[in-house]
C-alpha cells in the first residue's frame, strides 16, 4: 500500500481582466498618426501575430538579450532567490511567456505569483503552463496595460512577507530614462518600502551587435513591426499598403538607443476611423525606442525611483544585465 505522502496544498490559479474597452487601440492611433512626428506605442506591436512573432525574434542569432538574460538566470538564480528571500509576493510586469520566470520560481518558490501582461492569451497560456509545472503555486494572472497606473487585486489569505516587481526581458528601455524613472516610481510604490525590485537591462555595446540586433537577416523584426500596420488595418479598418512601408531600425549613439521606424517608401495618404493621414516619402512613424544603459547609469536612474541598488549580475561578455534592488 501506498504510503501518504506530504504534499504542498494545490494552487489556486485566478485570473483578471482590468484592459479598458478596445477604444484605447483607436484613439491612441488616431493620437499618434496626428502627431507632427507620427509615432506608435509599442505595447501594440503584442497582438496574437506579434507575440508569435516576437517569440521568433527571441531565437534569432543575432538577437542576444533573450538567450544571454536567459543563461545569467540559470547561472545566478539561486542568488537572485537568497537576494529576494523568502514568502516573496512576486509581480512581473510583461510576462509574456515566463520562461525566465519559471527558472526564478523554481529557487524562489515564492507563495504567490502575479504575472501582468497586455497579451490576454498568451497570459492565460503561460499560467496554465506554470500552475501544470508548479502545482503548489498561487497565480493572480492580471491582463493589464502596466504602463499606466494599476492597482492590483489583493490575494487574501497567503502570507507574504515581501513584495518583488520582476521586470526582465529589458522591457524598461522602451521608456525613455525619464519615463523610466516615473514608471519605477509606481513601482516603488506598489511594493513598499522593503519592497523589491528585479530588473532586466540591456547594456551599451557596439553599434554594430546593436543595429543587427534589431535589423536581422531573415527579415523577423521587420515583418514584427509591419504587422503594427497590419494589425491597424485587421482591427481598426485601416487601409495601409504594407509594400509602400519599410522597417527602419538603428542604434542612435548619442541617444543611447534602439529607434524603430516604419518609413513611407511614397508620398501617400492613409485612412483610419475615418480620418485621413498624410505621409511624405521618407516620413517615418516612430514605433519603439530601446534605450540602453552603462551599469551605474542604470542604478542611478533607478535610485532617482527609490531604489538602493543592491547586486547586478551579467554575462562575462556584459551584453546584459539584471539587478536586484531594495525600495528605500
Ligand atoms: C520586448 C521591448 C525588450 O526592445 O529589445 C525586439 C522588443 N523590438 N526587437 C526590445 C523588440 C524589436 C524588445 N523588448
Amino acid at each position: 500500500m501506498a504510503q501518504p505522502q506530504q504534499r504542498p496544498a494545490q494552487g489556486v490559479v485566478r485570473f483578471y481582466n482590468f484592459l479598458s474597452e478596445d477604444t484605447s487601440f483607436l484613439g491612441e492611433v488616431l493620437s499618434g498618426l496626428a502627431l507632427p512626428r507620427k509615432a506608435l506605442p509599442p505595447k501594440y506591436f503584442y497582438d496574437a501575430r506579434g507575440c508569435d512573432l516576437f517569440e521568433q525574434i527571441c531565437e534569432l542569432p543575432e538577437y542576444y538579450p533573450t538567450r544571454t538574460e536567459l543563461a545569467i538566470m540559470r547561472e545566478h538564480a539561486a542568488a537572485m532567490a537568497g537576494f529576494l528571500g523568502a514568502g516573496c509576493q512576486l509581480i512581473e510586469f510583461g510576462s509574456g511567456s515566463s520562461r525566465k520566470t519559471r527558472i526564478l520560481i523554481e529557487q524562489l518558490q515564492p507563495p504567490l505569483y502575479v504575472p501582468v501582461d497586455i497579451a490576454g492569451e498568451a497570459l492565460q497560456a503561460a499560467a496554465t503552463g506554470l500552475a501544470q509545472q508548479f502545482p503548489w503555486l498561487n497565480i493572480n494572472g492580471v491582463c493589464a496595460d502596466y504602463t499606466k497606473a494599476l492597482t492590483l487585486p489583493v490575494f487574501v489569505g497567503v502570507p507574504i512577507r515581501r513584495k518583488a516587481v520582476y521586470f526582465p526581458g529589458s522591457t524598461i528601455g522602451n521608456f525613455t530614462p525619464e519615463e523610466a524613472i516615473a514608471f519605477l516610481q509606481l513601482a516603488r510604490r506598489m511594493v513598499g518600502a522593503g519592497g523589491a525590485l528585479l530588473i532586466g537591462v540591456d547594456l551599451k555595446k557596439e553599434k554594430s551587435v546593436l543595429d543587427a540586433a534589431y535589423d536581422d537577416a531573415a527579415g523577423v523584426t521587420a515583418e514584427f513591426n509591419l504587422n503594427l500596420l497590419a494589425r491597424i488595418n485587421r482591427e481598426l479598418g485601416g487601409d495601409f499598403q504594407l509594400r509602400r512601408f519599410c522597417h527602419r531600425a538603428f542604434y542612435d549613439e548619442d541617444k543611447g538607443r534602439i529607434e524603430m521606424h516604419l518609413e513611407s517608401l511614397a508620398s501617400q495618404f492613409v485612412h483610419v476611423g475615418g480620418e485621413r493621414f498624410d505621409f511624405r516619402q521618407g516620413e517615418t512613424i516612430l514605433t519603439e525606442i530601446s534605450c540602453k544603459y552603462g551599469v551605474d547609469e542604470f542604478r542611478a536612474v533607478a535610485q532617482r525611483a527609490g531604489f538602493a541598488p543592491g547586486e547586478t549580475w551579467t554575462d562575462p561578455a556584459r551584453l546584459f544585465s539584471v539587478h536586484g534592488m531594495i525600495a528605500v
